[in-house]
């Protein structure tokens, strides 16, 4: 029996990958390679010592996803694939509709159709109400979302409630905050195609003399350095939370029906500024930067409850920014 995993090679997903091999797992992996590069592949054979199965589909043709599970033996899946940048959220809405929440309709139909009923889906900080209630968000936190990406994820876990409820889905929600993606080696990491939208991508290129300065937008929040706070985590501890997730899961799921909702999660705010002071320490290069606009669509503070994870998956985040941010700018040097 196989894990089927859902998306772009580049993204935590390649890292989950190497997580769930090192745990023996059988894996197939289903891309569309709309913002990854096949080379991702080679690499990840390299980490793992054996290539993991391959199918380049998009979710949304119905037809290739029917033939993945026709060939393969699905036991459940790890559904990452979805667009996730804020801002280009708010510009094309539609594009996160149907990516998001298409795609995810489109796999859940034909997993229902195979009797595939288990699911740990990449859900987001994104759905909970920034604007009315205080940080650290626990998983009780009332949800509103500000954007089409954080809505798309709430809109997918309002379908996936409604499958576990009346087809029999036992579906575990994992809310990322903000992972800084890159594995120790270096091989596999955050390469997206264009320009970024994420910090921690977007400092890198100011780091490599691609770009002259990185806008930070807004200076004018209600925090101490009025820059936006966020809870930035390796990619290597929430690719491995995923494991826990799964085997937590499959511990769990009910004869009927299964859900529960998960963190992913340090419980630290960092300051947009203090990640410049802390990239510039951790590889030892300026980062230049102007305040600009604010950008549509974010939030002042976010941090998470790490307990919740903490507890019943048995799980803390392991390693700090700054080994984030080297892992990171070691993959890019390698690039
Ligand atoms: C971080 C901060 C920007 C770029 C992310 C993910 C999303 C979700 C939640 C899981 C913000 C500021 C950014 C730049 C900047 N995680 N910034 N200049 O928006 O918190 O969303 O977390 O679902 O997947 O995208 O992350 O890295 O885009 O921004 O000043 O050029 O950096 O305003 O405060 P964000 P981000």
């Amino acid at each position: 029996m196989a894990i089927l995993i859902t998306g772009w090679l580049g993204y935590i997903w390649s890292h989950a990958v190497v997580a769930f091999a090192q745990k023996w797992y059988d894996i197939v992996i289903v891309d569309n390679l709309s913002n990854a590069n096949i080379s991702v592949l080679e690499k990840l054979t390299t980490l793992i010592g054996k290539q993991p199965k391959f199918c380049q589909i998009d979710l949304k043709n119905s037809e290739d996803v029917k033939k993945v599970f026709q060939e393969n033996k699905i036991d459940g899946v790890i559904h990452f694939a979805a667009f996730k940048a804020v801002g280009e959220s708010c510009e094309d809405p539609f594009m996160y509709y149907e990516n998001n929440i298409g795609g995810g309709v489109s796999l859940y139909k034909t997993m229902n159709e195979y009797w595939v009923k288990n699911i740990v889906f990449s859900s987001s900080c994104t759905v909970y109400d920034t604007m009315n209630t205080s940080p650290p968000y626990d998983e009780n936190t009332p949800k509103k979302t500000i954007n089409p990406y954080g809505s798309s994820k709430w809109m997918s876990e309002i379908i996936l409630e409604d499958l576990a409820t009346h087809k029999g889905f036992n579906a575990m929600f994992l809310r990322y905050f903000n992972p800084i993606w890159a594995h120790p080696s270096g091989l596999i990491g955050e390469n997206p195609k264009g320009t970024p939208n994420n910090l921690l991508p977007y400092i890198y290129k100011v780091a490599s003399g691609e770009y002259e300065y990185l806008n930070v937008r807004g200076d004018d929040y209600p925090t101490p350095d009025g820059t936006c706070i966020r809870d930035y985590l390796h990619v290597m501890d929430l690719a491995e939370a995923h494991v826990a997730a799964y085997e937590y899961l499959q511990k769990n799921a009910q004869a009927e029906w299964f859900l529960d909702v998960f963190n992913l999660w340090t419980g630290q705010g960092t300051s947009v500024l203090e990640i410049i002071q802390l990239t510039e320490k951790a590889i030892d290069k300026k980062i230049s930067y102007k305040i600009w606009l604010k950008r549509a669509g974010d939030a002042s503070t976010v941090y998470a409850n790490p307990s919740k994870a903490n507890s019943l998956l048995g799980r803390t985040t392991k390693k700090t920014i700054s080994e984030a941010i080297q892992d990171g700018w070691r993959f890019i040097n390698n690039h």
